[in-house]
């Protein structure tokens, strides 16, 4: 099992309908795939987990990284797993400006500087337990 996470920035303010088609399409897809993970969406900036096998994960990453509506993608950190952190989600998805932020307190510094700012590398870092915190905080498995 291998995991991949990356950032970018969104060409133009995506609408909310932009949105739910990107994730509508993205859904079918990584489902077909195997592939699981989240993906954040922060003042223009995407930041997205994927997890699953290691040939689909850079495949899907090479389709993701041509996409029209974003662009500056930076991969931050690629490894094995044990197992997934996003395994009930074909791709769990949060807008930062749709919910409370009061459960982010201790990551505004990222919020405010841009998600790219946040270390990924190594299972400590700082952005694992931002995705922990979002997963905990936001995501329901309904
Ligand atoms: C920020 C961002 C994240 C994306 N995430 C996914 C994803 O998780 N899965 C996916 O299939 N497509 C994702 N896409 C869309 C792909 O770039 C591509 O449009 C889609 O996979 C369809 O490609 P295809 O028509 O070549 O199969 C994402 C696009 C962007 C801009």
């Amino acid at each position: 099992m291998h995991e991949l996470i990356y950032t970018s920035v969104a060409n133009w303010d995506l609408s909310t309908q932009e949105l739910t088609e990107l994730l509508d399409q993205s859904r079918i897809k990584n489902a077909r795939l195997n592939i699981t993970g989240i993906l954040v969406y922060h003042d223009r900036g995407f930041m997205q987990l994927l997890e699953g096998d290691k040939k689909a994960i850079f495949e899907l990453y090479d389709t993701i990284c041509e996409d029209e509506r974003h662009t500056s993608v930076q991969l931050f950190w690629n490894g094995e797993i044990e197992d997934r952190s996003f395994e009930d989600w074909a791709m769990a998805f949060i807008n930062t400006s749709e919910v409370d932020l009061g459960k982010l307190e201790g990551y505004s510094r990222y919020l405010e500087d841009g998600m790219a700012a946040l270390n990924l590398t190594g299972n400590e870092s700082t952005g694992r337990e931002f995705l922990n915190v979002l997963r905990e905080s936001y995501l329901t498995t309904a």
